[in-house]
């Protein structure tokens, strides 16, 4: 089996999953190859719900494309689950984030959901979170006090580049990645996380950041995880 056919096996045990919700409520959506994935399974079943609430433009422009209903964050009080990937779990739970470059929603909406369930493939699941450089969204004036401060905690930082895409031509792979919010993305390698609440709070608290992808405070409550010989649903 292929990681695309992990994906996507993830992806449907997830939308049999929300669909034990009660009908009629909200559902948060992630980003990322993965939950592209979940949003496919689960387009036949967008009546299920009242509408979602999206974590970048990304997923917002997939879910309308499939008639879902994606709802201002402002507009909605109760969020009964969220479902994302990640690029990195824990055991206990923790995640590194932001591949995509959408952390910061993302971690908006998880601290709004009862239920964080995480979606992913076996590849992603490590002892002690950081072979995958964490990535740290910054207000683009900060990058230079924000990168020593992060270089202090031992890691070696990278400002993320834009990728020259056909959508965007006139981008040369010189310019800094923009995120849906207008930050750029500080990608941080070399940390061995072994405290991931302590690490959150630790960068969370540096000027000039606006979010770290280290999602231990909302962390997941259930993991869907998928490997060769099938499908695991883990209760954190
Ligand atoms: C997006 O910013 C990320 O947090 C994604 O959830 C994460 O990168 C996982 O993406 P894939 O499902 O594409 O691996």
């Amino acid at each position: 089996m292929n990681q695309d056919q992990l994906k996507q096996m993830v992806g449907e045990a997830a939308r049999d999953e929300v669909l034990k919700l009660p009908a009629g409520q909200i559902l948060g959506v992630g980003t990322g190859s993965t939950a592209n994935c979940f949003i496919d399974a689960l387009a036949p079943h967008k009546d299920h719900f009242a509408g979602t609430v999206s974590s970048s433009n990304a997923t917002t422009e997939r879910l309308l494309k499939h008639g879902f209903q994606v709802l201002d964050l402002n507009d909605v009080t109760d969020l009964p689950a969220y479902v994302d990937g990640a690029d990195e779990i824990d055991p206990a739970g923790h995640m590194i984030k932001g591949g995509g470059g959408a952390l910061t929603r993302e971690k908006i909406i998880a601290s709004m959901a009862r239920q964080f369930i995480c979606i992913c493939d076996s590849s992603k699941q490590v002892a002690v979170l950081g072979n995958f450089a964490l990535p740290v969204e910054i207000i683009p004036l900060a990058k230079g006090i924000v990168s020593r401060e992060l270089e202090k905690l031992g890691g070696k930082v990278t400002l993320r580049l834009a990728k020259n895409t056909h959508a965007d031509l006139n981008q040369t792979p010189s310019e800094p990645f923009v995120t849906d919010n207008g930050g750029w993305i500080l990608d941080v390698a070399g940390l061995k996380i072994a405290d991931p609440i302590k690490m959150e709070a630790q960068i969370n608290q540096i000027a000039g950041v606006i979010t770290v992808g280290l999602f231990a405070k909302e962390k997941a409550n259930l993991l869907l995880v998928s490997n060769a010989s099938g499908l695991e649903r883990l209760v954190l």
